[in-house]
């Protein structure tokens, strides 16, 4: 792998630095505790990041997220890790009966709620809802999606450059697949996922434990698309295979060179 691919990231990395600190330390200065709380100020540091660097990180991703999103959601949609509601921008209103993001980050929260109203989504009338919890929390989300005691069943499950972040990924993915997905539901993602090239996988081992420390968990060596390819019915005796429909698939970005560091896969994959 060539080395200015390897270390490509320290750009982006300066950048976000350059964005992010004095914000940070000013959020620090008002709010001294927030060094006894790492997760906040953490978050407090990714908030700033994220509105220096959603639309440039929207504008890369629009080909692929506009041929994923806006020809396949329907009905309720779990956007996991909305951010700032920029997968709103590809989902077709007419064939939407809810948006649900699910955002930890609470100070993102203004951002998506403009958002979505603008595109004619109000927590009024019960067409939006924000979550305030992690997609591991599944639990919470199940409650929270759950009406008259039956059980939550999105239509669409939407992962735009979030499973990187989620704790116990594998875990998570299985649950929301298996309880909050319908049947004929459809799990969509974008994600940047460990390379199957070993020099590249290597590199990404390398940079994520500095990675994840500066972007609120963020992990480079995660192969995202083929835990969702290998989630398995609650039943044993059933093939996994027989899980997802066979149009299920994941593919590339393309013109995406390989030795990216934050290669991706795009993926649609629907439950039998
Ligand atoms: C790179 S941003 C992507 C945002 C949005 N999906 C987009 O593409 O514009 C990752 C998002 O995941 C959120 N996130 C971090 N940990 C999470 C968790 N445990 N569960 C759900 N979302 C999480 C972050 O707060 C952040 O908004």
């Amino acid at each position: 792998m060539k080395l200015l691919a390897a270390f490509a990231l320290l750009i982006d990395l300066r950048a976000a630095i350059q964005a992010a600190l004095l914000p940070t330390l000013y959020a620090l200065w008002l709010e001294p505790l927030l060094l006894l709380r790492p997760t906040a100020l953490s978050r407090t540091f990714m908030a700033y990041v994220w509105a220096a660097f959603a639309d440039v990180v929207d504008e890369g991703g629009r080909e692929v997220k506009a041929d994923l999103i806006t020809p396949n959601a329907t009905g309720i949609v779990l956007d996991i890790g909305a951010g700032h509601g920029h997968t709103i921008n590809y989902l077709d209103r007419s064939k939407i009966t809810k948006y649900v993001a699910l955002e930890p980050n609470t100070l993102m929260h203004h951002e998506i709620r403009a958002r979505a109203t603008e595109a004619g989504y109000s927590e009024t009338n019960g067409t939006l809802l924000i979550l305030s919890c992690g997609a591991e929390d599944t639990e919470s989300i199940i409650s929270s999606l759950r009406v008259d005691d039956q059980p939550p069943l999105c239509d669409t499950i939407v992962s735009v450059l979030t499973l990187c972040s989620v704790p116990r990924p594998e875990e998570v993915l299985t649950t929301l697949a298996r309880d909050v997905l319908k049947p004929g539901g459809q799990l969509l993602f974008y994600e940047h996922v460990l390379s199957p090239r070993s020099d590249v996988a290597w590199w990404q081992r390398f940079w994520t434990p500095v990675w994840k420390t500066a972007f609120d968990g963020c992990r480079l060596d995660r192969p995202t698309h083929l835990w969702v390819q290998n989630i398995k019915p609650r039943d044993d005796s059933v093939a996994p295979a027989l899980f997802w429909r066979d149009e299920s698939r994941a593919w590339g970005k393309p013109g995406e060179p390989e030795e990216h560091l934050f290669w991706h896969q795009t993926g649609r994959f629907v439950k039998a």
